[in-house]
């Protein structure tokens, strides 16, 4: 069997950043820019540029996934504890998961509320907001945000949790050159 390599292959060091790049846009877009617009055509714009890239973030997700089973992965960096190391592990997953289920909480959501037109530029406003089937969409997309914004938060102390504490310098396998 071949050595593993020391860092992650080009192209999954690329679509790592620009999914992280991407998804923090969106969080930040979502929950502090589209509320406080007002209605009328630079809102839907606005929405129009929100689910296209969040629909463009659902493929990126699919291909980091293939990539990962495709390509031989560097050795898991184990923290030394068993629970930690179940955590990271745990955390990757439900990373991937859960940016897929974000993004079709907001299909579902932009679908039945009228105005998946939207996304080809017709400026429709929302048909049926009052619906029960609307309610749980937009309630699903909310939460499902705010789950992902905690394993972020969990992502990014593991990292941090290697690079200072551990100081094994996991970072580097994510780093260009
Ligand atoms: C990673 C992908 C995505 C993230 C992180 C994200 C995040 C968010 C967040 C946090 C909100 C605010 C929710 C609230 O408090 O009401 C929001 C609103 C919204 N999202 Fe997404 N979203 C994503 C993808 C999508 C997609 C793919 C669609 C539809 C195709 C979509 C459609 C919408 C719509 C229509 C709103 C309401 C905008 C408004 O009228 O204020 N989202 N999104």
């Amino acid at each position: 069997m071949a050595t593993p390599p020391l860092k992650y292959n080009k192209a999954q060091i690329m679509l790592h950043w620009l999914s992280a790049a991407l998804i923090i846009i969106m969080l930040f877009a979502g929950l502090v820019v589209l509320p406080n617009l007002p209605d009328g055509g630079f809102k839907a714009f606005a929405v129009q540029m929100h689910m296209l890239t969040g629909i463009a973030i659902f493929f990126l997700t699919l291909v980091r996934i293939v990539l990962k089973k495709k390509l031989q992965q560097p050795l898991y960096a184990s923290t030394g504890n068993a629970l930690l190391d179940k955590l990271g592990v745990v955390t990757h997953y439900a990373l991937n998961i859960v940016t897929l289920l974000v993004v079709l909480a907001g299909i579902g959501f932009a679908l039945s509320a009228g105005f998946w037109d939207v996304l080809w530029g017709v400026y429709v406003m929302p048909a049926h907001t009052d619906s029960a089937l609307v309610g749980f969409f937009h309630e699903a997309h909310e939460i499902l945000a705010f789950v992902l914004i905690g394993l972020i938060v969990l992502h990014v102390a593991g990292a941090v949790f290697h690079q200072h504490v551990l100081k094994d310098n996991l970072i580097s396998r994510m780093k260009m050159r």
